[in-house]
């Protein structure tokens, strides 16, 4: 297929109920909030303590698990950056359409390049994306290791595994930082509601806009 036969040949198809009517509908705002960090730095963990706060909260709220992920919509994909590539691709677009339709989406996957959660950022919008970096030594992640992956890693039996012999390129302008290896699940979590009641907040926004 020629390249541009996408733009010339698909229209898109502008649906007559907005963002905004969703978000009234739902009683917030809706962004995806993206953890990044190395394997065993806590992602799934804390995206998981967070969506039970928000779902007590009343917050329409899913999470997009990167292993989940991986059994299902994203199985054919493998670990060269390429597959690493079109898994955050694939990732975002999915949350793109499930924060447009008004949720709360929490993805966790260690993306560990740069161009690809800037990627993420792009496909989401600036102002629907919250990158989240999950901030721990490899050495306290290798200690961990809840999967035992580290160990079958060292011993060489999984190729391209993030931190031991492929990049985690670390996050410069993540909007929140945590330091799992310092932070408790609980803190962490406090943490992200606090940022997060003004971001979903519909009220607190157009105060400071002055409506
Ligand atoms: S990503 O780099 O493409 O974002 P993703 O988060 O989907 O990765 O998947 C990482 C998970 O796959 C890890 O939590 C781990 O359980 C598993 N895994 C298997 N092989 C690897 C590997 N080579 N590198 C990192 N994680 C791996």
């Amino acid at each position: 297929m020629e390249d541009n036969y996408h733009k010339k040949n698909i229209i898109w198809h502008s649906q007559t109920i907005t963002r905004e009517e969703r978000e009234l509908f739902h009683g917030h705002k809706s962004l995806m909030v993206w953890f990044t960090g190395l394997s065993g730095s806590g992602k799934s963990t804390i995206a998981n303590a967070l969506q039970n706060e928000l779902f007590k909260k009343g917050i329409n709220v899913y999470v997009l698990d990167g292993d989940n992920l991986r059994h299902g919509l994203n199985s054919n994909l493998q670990f060269s950056p390429e597959d690493r590539k079109e898994n955050i691709r694939r990732t975002a677009e999915v949350g793109k359409l499930l924060a447009d339709a008004g949720i709360v989406v929490l993805s966790a996957l260690i993306s560990p390049f740069t161009q690809d959660r800037d990627l993420a950022r792009s496909i989401l919008g600036e102002e629907h994306f919250v990158e989240v970096y999950m901030k721990c030594p490899l050495e306290e992640c290798e200690k961990r290791d809840p999967k035992g992956l580290y160990k079958k890693a060292r011993k060489g039996e999984i190729p391209l595994f993030t931190g031991i012999d492929q990049d985690y390129e670390e996050p410069a302008d993540a909007e929140i930082v945590l330091d799992t290896s310092q932070l408790s699940i609980e803190e962490c979590t406090a943490i992200l509601l606090a940022d997060l009641e003004k971001r979903l907040s519909l009220t607190q926004n157009k105060k400071e806009e002055g409506l």
